[in-house]
């Protein structure tokens, strides 16, 4: 009879998550990635990506617990449940999909060169490239884009966190990095010193939300608040905020 009971309570605790009505909700970032995400003089986790959440939030009226997440882990975390959304300037790409389910895009981000004012090779030129060492953070599309086409040629450096390899930039270990082009530019250009190199590279179909792709309920509910967001000008108010543009 215990038995049964258990049994019973399980598969009613099972019914429970099915019809999960997404009234608590767990969205990671990994900061910081400035402007998307980061801590202020504060130490308050804000950004692009972090108002632009709480205001979905709000509109859900879901309670949302923001959880930090180092990119590395993004995907495999979600997986495990540890959060339900990841909301950090992932860019939609085929790869992905195939694991994650992506919201519609909420913003368009190409990657970007940046280097010290001395810096004067084309970065289109491999032979003029070969042997420069290239910074990119490790997972990243911009890491997938060097590796394809520089491989080889190139010394690639991978890092766990962008904040590093703007460190190692500065810190003349590196010729130039490649990352995602606002962040190039507010912690990159933001300094005295560097400057923008060669083209920006269009990687991915834009940012997404990335959710657990049997999580349709939640997707159709994300892409519902984004949509009413945008008409109703929340969005763009949160993005002249953190893009110069
Ligand atoms: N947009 C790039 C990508 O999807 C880089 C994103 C890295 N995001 C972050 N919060 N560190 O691969």
């Amino acid at each position: 009879k215990l038995i049964v009971a258990a049994s019973c309570a399980l598969a009613l605790a099972a019914g429970t998550v099915q019809a999960k009505d997404w009234r608590e909700i767990r969205i990671a970032f990994d900061v910081p990635y400035e402007p998307f995400e980061y801590k202020d003089e504060n130490g308050e986790l804000t950004g692009f990506e972090v108002e632009l959440a709480e205001a979905m939030c709000a509109e859900m009226k879901a309670d949302c617990e923001f959880v930090i997440q180092s990119w590395d882990g993004m995907i495999p975390g979600l997986l495990a449940r540890k959060f339900d959304a990841i909301m950090s300037s992932m860019s939609i790409t085929p790869e992905r999909a195939e694991r994650v389910l992506f919201s519609e895009p909420y913003y368009n981000t190409p990657g970007g060169w940046f280097a010290p004012e001395a810096f004067n090779t084309d970065v289109t030129d491999m032979d003029a490239m070969k042997d420069k060492v290239v910074g990119v953070q490790r997972g990243t599309t911009m890491d997938t884009f060097v590796t394809e086409n520089m491989g080889g040629i190139v010394t690639i450096k991978r890092y766990t966190t962008a904040d590093d390899m703007v460190l190692d930039l500065e810190g003349q270990r590196l010729d130039v990095v490649f990352v995602d082009y606002p962040v190039g530019e507010q912690t990159v250009l933001s300094k005295d010193g560097f400057k923008e190199v060669g083209e920006p590279v269009k990687l991915g179909e834009g940012v997404g939300v990335a959710m657990r792709q049997r999580d349709k309920d939640l997707a159709a509910k994300v892409n519902a608040t984004l949509k009413k967001l945008k008409k109703d000008g929340t969005y763009d108010t949160i993005m002249q905020k953190y893009f110069n543009y």
